[in-house]
């Protein structure tokens, strides 16, 4: 059981010691606060299960100055039950992301597939989380129920999972290219949902996801998903419209920096360089530039230009890029894939709905 609890706080002036004292009062308050801001939403996550969203917003403006209190807010009172439908390489990297982060028991972790034993029995002993075909004992007690199957299984298995359901549970989605609205349908109920497209880093904790939500989920449903999935990455909220052009950037992210790799490889080895050495040398200019992006407040192009200098080496490579219009290709590349989820999108749904 879910309560949200309503809460109101009046916090002051908005000058930024007051603000930041107020934070401080709730980060003293709840020890393991994960993200604070100055205006939006903060999220307060405890060690052991319960969590704490906090949108705060101007209560009024005047000439004295602005006044803000904190409103809102979702305390989850027990620990929630976590039930995976689909067991495969998705699934794991959740369920290994909660175990390893400590915010989550391994009690609140059911998972289930179709048929698939070994699999199940894997789960038990590398992670410790219950593993059943039952679906009545897995899904009467979950309070949120993953949906991490492909495409192609999405009618059988919520037919499978249907009779078990009612519109107190929350719905994550996984699945790429299944609309929200289509779940609802099939499912015939009005029950939240949020849907995800994390990336296959999550296999190792360093997921790009976003989440956007269906018609009948609320900031405090995003806000459950939102900590699960920062256990495997980062959490981007978009519309769900959006989340084709998330597929073509970031779903399918991953593989043009392994194609980059792939082409930089080549170039090392006609060069004569050793494959250990170039291997280390790649990896470590990749890690260092995206780290180098991620602190530095400067844009990508900033960066770049104060590589080159003029006659320089940088310049000559990246001549050579812009004379087979590296740039325009990789626009290019995500538009399609962005084009081409649509068009998957479209189909899955068709054959979905003829099922
Ligand atoms: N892998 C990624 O990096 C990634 C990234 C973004 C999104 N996704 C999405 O995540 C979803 C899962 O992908 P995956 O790579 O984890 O797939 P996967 O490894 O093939 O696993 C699919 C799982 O679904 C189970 N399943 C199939 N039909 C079922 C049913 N009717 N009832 C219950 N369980 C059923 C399978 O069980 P059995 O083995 O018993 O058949 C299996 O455990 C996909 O929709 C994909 O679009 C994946």
């Amino acid at each position: 059981m879910i309560h949200i609890e309503p809460t109101l706080e009046l916090l002051g002036k908005p000058n930024r010691m007051l603000t930041i004292r107020a934070l401080k009062r709730t980060q003293d308050q709840f020890p393991a606060i994960r993200c604070i801001g100055l205006y939006g939403i903060v999220l307060v996550v405890n060690k052991g299960g319960t969590a704490e969203t906090r949108p705060f917003r101007p209560l009024f403006t005047g000439q004295k100055g602005l006044f803000l209190f904190f409103t809102g807010g979702i305390i989850m009172d027990k620990k929630l039950t976590y039930t995976f439908i689909g067991a495969g390489s998705m699934a794991e990297a959740m369920v290994a992301g909660m175990i390893n982060s400590k915010l989550f028991d391994r009690e609140q972790l059911i998972v289930t597939n179709r048929s698939n034993v070994e699999r199940l029995q894997y789960y038990k002993q590398q992670y410790g989380v219950k593993g059943t075909n039952n679906l009545k004992d897995a899904l009467e007690i979950a309070d949120v129920v993953i949906l991490a199957m492909k495409p192609k299984d999405v009618t059988a298995a919520l037919e499978s999972i249907k009779p078990y359901l009612t519109e107190k549970k929350l719905i994550i989605s996984v699945i790429a290219g299944i609309s929200t609205k289509s779940i609802e349908e099939l499912l015939g109920l009005k029950i939240p949902i949020i849907r995800a497209m994390p990336n296959t880093s999550a296999t190792i904790g360093q997921s790009a996801t976003a989440i956007s939500q269906g018609t009948f989920a609320n900031h405090n449903h995003e806000a459950i998903a939102k900590r699960l999935f920062l256990t495997i990455g980062t959490v981007s909220i978009v519309d769900e419209d959006d989340l084709h052009a998330v597929t073509g950037l970031s779903g399918s992210g991953p593989a043009y920096v392994y194609y980059l790799v792939e082409a930089m490889e080549k170039a090392a080895l006609d060069l004569g360089l050793d494959k250990d050495v170039s291997k280390e040398l790649i990896l470590q200019t990749i890690i260092g530039a995206a780290e180098m992006l991620k602190s530095s407040p400067k844009h990508p192009s900033v960066l770049r230009k104060e590589i080159m200098s003029p006659g320089g080496t940088t310049e000559a490579g990246l001549s050579v890029l812009e004379q087979y219009k590296y740039q325009e290709a990789m626009v290019q590349c995500i538009k399609r894939a962005t084009e081409r989820s649509k068009e998957l999108g479209a189909e899955i749904e068709n054959i979905m709905m003829k099922q």
